[in-house]
């Protein structure tokens, strides 16, 4: 039913759009043009040829740091998540890392309670870490691979 690639840069317009129908602090697309310029992992998840969600990861001195995921409402809770985390923590592992690390908004339960399935635990929460419009404080969650 799912089917992951890796990113192709003709792409990342897409990955713009479901980031903006689904994050409370969406990247810019400027942001997803430079992450895919300076190397970082990029995976989609495809129904149907489609692309449905996306994970972005960037690894460093075996230590993985997820940095956006995100699934177009419409399929969220069928799985696809799942699919693009698993993916990711594959791939971690192939490259040597022993650690994920993520922050997520303290007021995003969805996403809590997705990371919570996979076993990340909580090591720090920042207080007033988001600014702007919707003011949040950011959980610091990390899992280990190794
Ligand atoms: C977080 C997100 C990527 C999860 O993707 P998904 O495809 O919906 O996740 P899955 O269907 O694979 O769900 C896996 C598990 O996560 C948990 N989960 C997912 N959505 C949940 C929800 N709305 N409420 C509670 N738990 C949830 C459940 O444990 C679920 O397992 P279950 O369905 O067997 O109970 C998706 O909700 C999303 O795109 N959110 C908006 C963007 C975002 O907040 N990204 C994270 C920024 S840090």
């Amino acid at each position: 039913m799912f089917k992951i690639s890796l990113t192709d840069s003709s792409e990342l317009e897409k990955l713009y759009e479901i980031e903006k129908n689904t994050n409370p602090s969406p990247w810019s697309k400027k942001n997803f043009y430079s992450s895919f310029e300076v190397g970082h992992k990029s995976l989609v998840c495809k129904k149907d040829k489609k692309i449905i969600g996306f994970i972005i990861f960037s690894i460093v001195n075996r230590e993985c740091h997820l940095l956006s995921i995100a699934v177009v409402r419409k399929f969220q809770r069928s799985g696809a998540g799942t699919i693009l985390i698993e993916s990711m923590i594959r791939q971690s592992k192939v490259l040597g890392a022993k650690k994920i690390f993520l922050e997520v908004r303290s007021k995003n339960k969805k996403a809590i309670s997705f990371y919570k399935k996979f076993n990340f635990e909580t090591d720090a929460i920042r207080a007033n870490y988001y600014t702007g419009k919707t003011p949040d404080d950011a959980i610091l969650m990390s899992l280990n691979i190794g």
